[in-house]
């Protein structure tokens, strides 16, 4: 039977048939390390938007534990095989990367109340900066709303177990990096880059 209707067929990137084709969210932060608290906001994100870039930024407030290619890195082992992820890095204004990446949206991840007021100040001030960019706000799933990558970083260095914070691959990558170079602000190579 001929059908009445004619039924578009759906976007490759899953989009509603009939809409343009999703544009990217960008989740901006400076995973240093990447941890299993931005892992649960990737996921999550991931399957809002079918295209989310993940960016590590170059934060000259932040004097950070690895280099930039080594929390891209980590960012790549960590985020391989989660469909529609692409990592990248950025330096400059978050709003003006968004916007050259032709992206939509921000996204970020609120893991405790005190998050909040930084949070929503910078989402206003986004709003306003050059054309203006909307942040969506995922809550932090309660089993990962205690952990932040300066916790990781002093736990490893002082020889505890982080293995329940961070993706395996991650884990494996820092234990690579001898236990006399892994205070912070120390800055030694991952296994596979070079600074
Ligand atoms: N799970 C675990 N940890 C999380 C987390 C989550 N879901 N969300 C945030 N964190 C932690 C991070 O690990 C980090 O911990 P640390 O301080 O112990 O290292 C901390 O929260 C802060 O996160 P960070 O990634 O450093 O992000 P930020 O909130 O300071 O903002 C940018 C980072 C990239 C969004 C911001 O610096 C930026 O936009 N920079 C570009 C310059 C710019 O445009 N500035 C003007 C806009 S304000």
């Amino acid at each position: 039977m001929t059908p009445r209707v004619r039924i578009p067929k759906a976007h490759s990137d899953g989009s509603a048939p009939g809409m343009i084709s999703a544009p990217a969210a960008v989740y901006p932060g400076s995973f240093d390390p990447v941890t299993n608290g931005h892992m649960d906001i990737i996921r999550r994100a991931a399957r809002l938007y079918p295209r989310l870039i993940v960016a590590a930024v170059v934060n000259p407030n932040k004097r950070p534990w690895l280099t930039l290619d080594e929390r891209v890195h980590l960012l790549r082992l960590a985020c391989a095989g989660i469909p529609g992820i692409e990592v990248d890095s950025f330096d400059g204004l978050l709003v003006d990367y968004v916007h050259r990446r032709g992206a939509a949206l921000i996204i970020k991840g609120l893991r405790i109340v005190s998050d909040f007021e930084y949070e929503f100040s910078m989402a206003l001030l986004n709003r306003r900066l050059r054309g203006g960019v909307d942040t969506m706000f995922l809550p932090a799933s309660l089993e990962y709303a205690y952990i932040s990558s300066s916790f990781v970083r002093e736990v490893f260095a002082l020889g505890g177990d982080i293995s329940e914070f961070v993706p395996a691959p991650v884990l494996q990558a820092l234990k690579k990096i001898p236990a006399s170079s892994r205070a912070w602000p120390a800055r030694r190579p991952v296994e596979g880059k070079t600074r």
